[in-house]
């Protein structure tokens, strides 16, 4: 099996950690271990005090696969598996896909959720939103079913372009699977960055019995470094073969970030409400930048997650922009190539604190910049 390069990983590798400023981070800023243990219970700090560094069970320890169940309908720790999400998400389409299937994805995405399938060398089909609104519609998504497609991918809230979808697209989505006997994968990662009054989606697994949902800590929670994720589904015997795959990659989990996690998914408020708080805040004070600038000529504010898509009036490639943004004041962006999308445009992160001053720094190199076209 042979699988490209994940460009974006490979360009936040080349500067997230030498760049002054992060203005595409997905993630919020990561809570301090410290924070996560001055909440914890006194039965959870017992759990961290006592812990042995062993080996722990492939699937995720009990403890931790009940935490996880409070957040869904379905009761059962055997319908949860626990590993990095992108582990989940390589072996889930490793153990659904041949070559002979078809798949579809939602496009742009996220670079695993398009390129592991191409590396099964299954046929992919892209389902892809309206430019600039970002609505996808579940019509164009019915024509690209054919006699083998096998699994939809999908990721609401949606990284980068901040597009959700009504209960009644996912409902409608639903059905069409169901009609089709076709899988859903549902890339929940952002799942409860809600913005506004938007009403909330349910996870896949609640409501279609070939639903799969993955969900973890780094976005929702800001605790990206536990590197931890989990699936949930009915599918008992499918969750068996993610297992069993595992056992080639990482076997278990890290044992302190189990505890972790269970303290994090214990107390989920006191980790997702300031990151709501500071998203919201960051993208109204990103509305108002907009206002001011002749090079972003669109940007939607996103519905759920922490990241829009905005288009730039600019007169190079968004590469070139972001290069020489970087270069001349330390900002860093993630341009539209990464995500193999055509047109100008880079993500915005709105999860860290230090936007405010990340704009100021841009808003001066911006000003010195000329628009490609008068359109504004
Ligand atoms: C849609 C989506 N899925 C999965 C992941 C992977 O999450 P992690 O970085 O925790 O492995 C990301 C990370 O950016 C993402 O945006």
């Amino acid at each position: 099996m042979k699988i490209n390069d994940f460009r974006l990983e490979r360009y936040f590798a080349q500067h997230e950690f030498t760049a002054k400023y992060l203005l595409s981070s997905s993630d919020c800023d990561g809570y301090e271990l410290n924070y996560v243990l001055e909440n914890a219970s006194i039965e959870e700090l017992k759990l961290w005090e006592n812990l042995k560094l062993g080996y722990t069970e492939s699937e995720g320890i009990p403890l931790l696969r009940e935490a996880i169940l409070r957040h869904y309908k379905i009761t059962s720790i055997k319908n949860v598996v626990v590993a990095t999400p992108g582990e989940l998400n390589f072996i889930s389409m490793n153990v659904l896909l041949g070559s002979t299937d078809h798949a579809i994805t939602i496009a742009p995405c996220y670079q695993s959720l398009s390129e592991v399938v191409k590396s099964i060398n299954c046929e992919l089909s892209y389902w892809k939103p309206s430019k600039n609104d970002w609505i996808f519609n579940t019509e164009d998504l019915e024509k690209l079913i054919q006699k083998n497609t096998k699994l939809i991918i999908l990721n609401f809230p949606h990284n980068p372009t901040g597009s959700y979808l009504t209960k009644s697209q996912l409902n409608e989505i639903v059905a069409i699977a169901r009609k089709h006997d076709i899988y859903i994968f549902s890339d929940e990662m952002y799942h409860k960055l809600i913005i506004d009054d938007v009403e909330e989606l349910p996870p896949i697994c609640d409501v279609y019995e070939k639903g799969i949902s993955l969900w973890g800590t780094s976005k929702t929670f800001g605790l990206a470094g536990l590197r931890t994720g989990w699936l949930v589904c009915e599918d008992q015997s499918f969750l068996k073969r993610i297992v069993a795959f595992k056992d080639y990659l990482s076997i278990c989990n890290s044992a302190p970030s189990e505890i972790l996690t269970i303290m994090a998914l214990n107390n989920m408020n006191l980790f997702l409400e300031p990151n709501l708080k500071k998203i919201n805040k960051n993208i109204f004070i990103f509305n108002e930048f907009v206002k001011k600038q002749e090079v972003i000529t669109s940007f939607t504010p996103p519905k759920a997650g922490s990241t829009s898509f905005i288009q730039l009036n600019i007169n190079s490639s968004s590469l070139q922009f972001s290069s020489q943004l970087v270069k001349e004041t330390g900002i860093m962006t993630v341009p539209a190539e990464m995500f193999e999308y055509e047109g100008e445009y880079i993500r915005v992160g709105f999860g860290r604190a230090n936007f405010p001053e990340i704009l100021e720094v841009f808003d001066g190199y911006l000003k010195e910049m000329k628009p490609a076209h008068n359109n504004k």
